[in-house]
């Protein structure tokens, strides 16, 4: 059933992500008068023109090259073009020169920012802090929106569990709620609470399961139950569109040997039909036309044929819509009343943003809003919650009145352009701040700078100058990691390592004796055990973005103090993937059995204990999911619940004591995980449900309660239905997935 509602709901409308679902009605968000408008406009276009709308063209070079399809209404959207100038004057023949004037949807990929470039979404998810990049999202749609962008391919919501994945860095990690939480945000922040100008439409993708890709491999098929689907991957995608998502992208994944983009399952059943969601649908970057690779298709005929039936409204560069759409109508192998509908879900959109009142930008006024001081200022900040301290002896904070000389060095030290991270496309590399020149700002005269490397993959096997700096030096800042290049789209990795001569280089410096802090850069969680030895502390920023250098200077020196959490598990080597906390607990859990090195040469077949474990690397990671230390320590004490017995439809309630027992003011991201113990189906070890950023002043204690609806414990169970299945469960509170010891309840 769906509900037609205003665009201010849609603020009302966002509210708890709690993942209910099933018959809960959901939209774009629209009104009677939008709805009449899409009907008299529809009621007037020729099959040639709706087919058209359906038509998304990657701009670039000379407008003039487009004014012939644009004139008879064959583009409906453009993406890839963000010049002002441009983009009016290729709204100006779509309005002014073809028949019905249907103004084009300008599509960009503001993954992290426009211009102002922040961390990607991996880093933004470290943050923990939905309201930070709710705003950092409204930041890049007001830059963006100023230029004439009025749609972005974000967010991307892939749940990600092997860090082999290049776009692992694109999206929110591996853990349903915590990619819920941030979708929310950043469907917010791009839309706004109520559409106007600065209104960029969000586009959730990919849809679905792309993150699963066999062997981290991108594009690789996915082998996902629904049960999976559902439980964990769904769930996100179900969230951002009660938010008001207006738009979503198909994933170039087959899934069970069924290709996203043709999947009526997921495009009809569960998101319109279940879901209600009456906004726009596009393809990914030719994934329709990569249907007949996969062999799911004979031909672009036949593939847009199955794209049109599986409930795809709009092709992005495979033009399989525009060549064979109006044929494939003509002979009723796809209804007339299919095309409309997509129509519809186009014009919708359009509509709604307002496209039809005010299709051109103000080219001189999109510049004051480039790179506005409030915008560096608040990439700034959420670059220092999105840095999480892995490793620290107490070398950090650095006390800069104790330091006369600090060596920098590494390959992203001044990586103006790969700090900047992948789909950073308007990021401008001459806005980008590195930790070098941040640091040699605040400490003239008092910053050497000997790269030691000039790019991550360099191999060398000496580094005397760089080892002579550092014995000079009183500090050593290395920044190491991995360009932008190595992470993103089609970039997968087999080996996780600091790549290159970058651990020879630490361990080098590490020889000298001096304090060395370790900062790694990367766009995924890397394998970092054997490097942790040669260093005092280690702080990890995934790409942080233009504000990189000033941040991680201010968390280096103390004036911000880490907070950030790991929003992905950190493996010791990657032969452990795939491994993430909310894993189920198996029939042989581990239990402390022997590992290789304890193992005596006449071991009996059975004598180390058969558990889930290696016999090299054992059971754990090296960091767990939601781990991040502090400059101060933060103790959880007297946690309780307000019952012991909830109802199905009650609400949990716990409180407990936290106290900043350390020297330093800090921030925890305190974190409420649950297990259900016995299910219908075997349930993870723990799943998180709910989390909270919580600033104490050095030594200062607080009760914190946290409110659960029992609603939040619901999952699809054995049967198909999503439901809270009545026994008995843990419940934690913890700085991270592993710590606290757990509170039982009965939920009956
Ligand atoms: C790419 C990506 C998708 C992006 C689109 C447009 O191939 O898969 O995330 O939005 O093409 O650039």
């Amino acid at each position: 059933m769906k509900y037609i509602r205003n665009l201010f709901l849609l603020a009302v409308a966002v509210v708890a992500v709690s993942c209910t679902t099933g018959q809960t009605t959901t939209t774009v968000g629209t009104s009677t008068e939008v709805e009449k408008k899409v009907e008299q406009l529809l009621g007037k276009m020729t099959l040639a023109e709706k087919i058209g709308q359906m038509n998304q063209v990657s701009a670039g070079g000379d407008v003039s090259n487009y004014a012939e399809s644009l004139r008879k209404g064959q583009i409906g959207s453009i993406l890839n073009e963000v010049d002002p100038e441009k983009i009016n004057a290729y709204q100006h023949i779509a309005v002014e020169e073809s028949r019905l004037g249907i103004p084009l949807l300008v599509g960009r990929d503001v993954i992290h920012g426009y211009h102002t470039i922040f961390p990607i979404p991996l880093g933004l998810a470290a943050t923990f802090d939905p309201e930070l990049v709710e705003k950092g999202a409204r930041i890049a749609a007001v830059e963006a929106t100023a230029q004439g962008t009025r749609w972005t391919f974000s967010p991307m919501l892939d749940i990600a569990r092997d860090p082999r994945w290049g776009r692992i860095a694109e999206g929110s990690g591996e853990d349903t709620y915590l990619d819920s939480r941030m979708a929310v945000a950043m469907v917010r922040g791009y839309q706004g609470s109520s559409l106007d100008e600065t209104s960029m439409a969000a586009c959730v993708k990919h849809f679905v399961g792309y993150g699963a890709a066999e062997g981290g491999r991108d594009y690789n098929s996915t082998y996902l139950s629904e049960r999976q689907l559902r439980n964990i991957y769904l769930p996100p995608f179900e969230a951002a569109i009660q938010a008001g998502a207006m738009t979503l992208m198909t994933s170039f994944n087959d899934n069970d040997g069924v290709p996203s983009t043709a999947n009526a399952f997921i495009l009809k059943d569960i998101l319109r039909n279940e879901w209600g969601f009456d906004g726009l649908v596009v393809t990914d970057w030719d994934s329709m036309g990569e249907m007949i690779d996969h062999g799911y298709g004979l031909d672009r005929k036949d593939v847009a044929m199955k794209a049109a039936n599986a409930g795809v409204d709009m092709d992005m560069m495979t033009f399989g819509f525009l060549s064979h759409l109006e044929e494939l109508v003509r002979s009723g192998e796809v209804k007339e009343s299919t095309i409309d509908e997509a129509v519809r879900h186009i014009l919708r959109v359009k509509f709604m943003l307002g496209l039809f009142e005010n299709p051109y930008v103000d080219v001189e006024a999109s510049q004051a809003v480039q790179y506005a001081p409030a915008h560096l200022e608040a990439a700034c900040k959420t670059v220092e919650e999105s840095v999480i301290l892995l490793q620290n002896d107490g070398t950090l904070p650095l006390q800069a009145d104790r330091i006369r000389t600090i060596l920098v060095t590494g390959p992203m030290a001044d990586a103006p352009h790969d700090q900047l991270g992948t789909w950073a496309f308007d990021g401008q590399k001459s806005h980008t701040v590195t930790p070098l020149k941040a640091l040699q700002e605040r400490f003239p005269g008092k910053v050497v700078y000997v790269p030691g490397l000039q790019y991550s993959r360099q191999e060398r096997n000496r580094f005397d100058d760089v080892v002579a700096a550092a014995r000079r030096a009183d500090v050593v800042l290395a920044f190491l990691g991995e360009e932008a290049i190595l992470s993103g789209e089609a970039h997968s990795l087999a080996d996780l390592n600091l790549i290159g001569s970058q651990s020879a280089l630490l361990a080098a410096l590490k020889a000298t004796g001096k304090p060395v802090v370790a900062t790694v850069m990367a766009g995924r969680p890397l394998t970092i055990e054997r490097d942790l030895p040669n260093c005092n502390a280690l702080l990890y920023a995934f790409h942080p973005g233009t504000m990189g250098g000033p941040a991680l200077a201010n968390l280096l020196f103390g004036d911000a103090n880490p907070s950030g959490k790991t929003p992905v598990t950190f493996l010791r080597t990657v032969g452990q993937v795939p491994m993430y906390y909310s894993h189920n607990m198996t029939g042989r859990p581990y239990r402390g059995e022997k590992m290789l090195v304890d193992i005596d040469q006449e071991a009996g077949q059975t004598s180390l204990g058969n558990t889930s474990y290696y016999l090299d690397y054992g059971a754990y990671p090296l960091f767990p999911f939601g781990y991040g230390l502090s400059y101060t320590t933060f103790a959880y004490s007297d946690l309780t619940m307000d019952k012991d017995v909830y109802p199905v439809d009650g609400t949990i309630s716990v409180s407990f004591m936290l106290t900043n027992t350390g020297a330093y003011d800090g921030t925890e991201v305190v974190q409420l995980y649950v297990r259900d113990l016995v299910g219908s189906l075997t349930r993870p070890v723990r799943e998180l449900k709910q989390f909270q950023r919580i600033s104490l002043k050095a030594g200062e204690s607080r009760q914190i309660r946290m409110e659960l609806p029992v609603a939040d414990l619901a999952f699809f169970g054995l049967d198909g239905t999503k439901k809270v299945e009545p026994g008995e469960f843990h419940l934690w509170v913890a700085g991270d997935s592993v710590s606290g010891e757990p509170i039982s309840f009965q939920v009956r």
